[in-house]
């Protein structure tokens, strides 16, 4: 059942938490994206949230709080690094690995000796975790596969029944999954680019590990096992434009019209300010160039709708990801585009 929060603020949580406490499936708005809940220390409540999802047993889950006496329930310690990330961007979209307790079910870690932990910054989504009194473990609430669901309705069309309560409370505002920082270990590790960027974690706990993964180099060792799942793709190939922005815009119109030509439907994905350069295609804009942001927020809902149109090849414009939330934006671009990488 999908129920708008503005309708019934007070029922709708109450029903909400209710369920959770029942071991039942509630997905739920966060500032970040939504997530598909259910009680954390209730191993078949979590068990099938993998069975709704269609998600490998193997990829661990976030458990969301709304309190610190439920992070000391989660974690066997918190390390120095932690306490200053906790203070710096909590509540937020930061998610830390931290050292489990033995109480945690091996199914919301994936039988890891770690624990990831969000206190997310959005008013629904804390006033159910301290309603359901249980910390309340979430993974994005898309089907494995899918992009992760920035409004109550992409959550509808890809789980639809298989939930038993989902709370819309309109578009997520920041539109890709959190940060998530490893700080088990001697030296912190960003393990998902997201909101809270490299620059402000280095301005609060000093340097970082970065996997090669994240710089656009070989593939390393997998950290975070959510790292080896190739995420979203679309069903038309993506691929992905970069390097000097207007020698981009050229390259794309170049490649769309010979595209055309040769009878492909294409997609273009792009900004405001270069519309003009694809006339008569399928294009679809992010916003202005400009606002990185509303970029973000954006992202995911034009990729299902790449979909909808059954485009035969996306042609996307890459962004720079030295600034803000540039690097976790082409860090998801270039997860759809299976690391399609067109370097102009
Ligand atoms: O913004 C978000 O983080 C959203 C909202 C709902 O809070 N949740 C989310 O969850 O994106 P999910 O399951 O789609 O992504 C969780 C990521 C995965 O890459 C997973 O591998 C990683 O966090 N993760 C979870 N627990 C971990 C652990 N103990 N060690 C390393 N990585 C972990
Ligand atoms: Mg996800």
């Amino acid at each position: 059942m999908l129920v708008r929060i503005m309708d019934n603020p007070e029922q709708a949580l109450e029903q909400g938490a209710e369920l959770l406490r029942a071991g039942k499936l509630v997905a739920f708005p966060t500032e970040t994206v939504y997530g598909l809940g259910a009680n954390a220390w209730d191993p078949e409540a979590v068990a099938s949230i993998f069975l709704a999802k269609g998600r490998p047993a193997d990829n661990p889950l976030i458990v969301h709080v709304a309190s610190m006496a439920m992070v000391d329930e989660l974690a066997r310690e918190i390390p120095q690094h932690a306490k200053l990330l906790m203070q710096a961007f909590w509540p937020g979209p930061i998610s830390l690995v931290l050292p489990r307790r033995p109480r945690v079910p091996d199914i919301t870690t994936a039988g890891l000796d770690t624990v990831a932990i969000r206190w997310p910054n959005h008013p629904v989504a804390t006033a159910l975790i301290e309603r359901a009194a249980v910390p309340i473990a979430a993974p994005s609430a898309n089907r494995s596969g899918r992009p992760s669901p920035t409004t109550a309705q992409h959550v509808w069309d890809d789980l639809g029944r298989g939930v038993d309560l989902i709370i819309d409370a309109g578009m997520a505002a920041i539109g890709l999954e959190s940060t998530v920082v490893d700080v088990s270990g001697p030296q912190p590790a960003l393990l998902r680019p997201g909101a809270v960027t490299l620059e402000e974690l280095r301005q609060v706990v000093g340097p970082l590990l970065v996997p090669p993964q994240l710089q656009e180099q070989a593939s390393g060792e997998v950290r975070s096992p959510g790292m080896k799942y190739t995420h979203y793709a679309p069903r038309a190939p993506l691929h992905l434009y970069l390097g000097e922005e207007q020698a981009i815009v050229t390259a794309m119109a170049l490649q769309a019209k010979q595209l055309t030509e040769q009878g492909e439907r294409v997609g273009v994905l792009t900004f405001d300010e270069f519309l003009g350069s694809f006339p008569q295609l399928t294009v679809l804009s992010l916003g202005s160039r400009r606002d990185l942001s509303q970029a973000a927020a954006r992202l995911y809902r034009l990729l299902r709708q790449f979909d909808e149109q059954q485009v035969d090849i996306i042609l996307a414009q890459g962004v720079k990801s030295d600034a803000g939330i540039g690097m976790a934006l082409l860090n998801r671009l270039s997860k759809a585009s299976g690391y399609r990488l067109i370097w102009v």
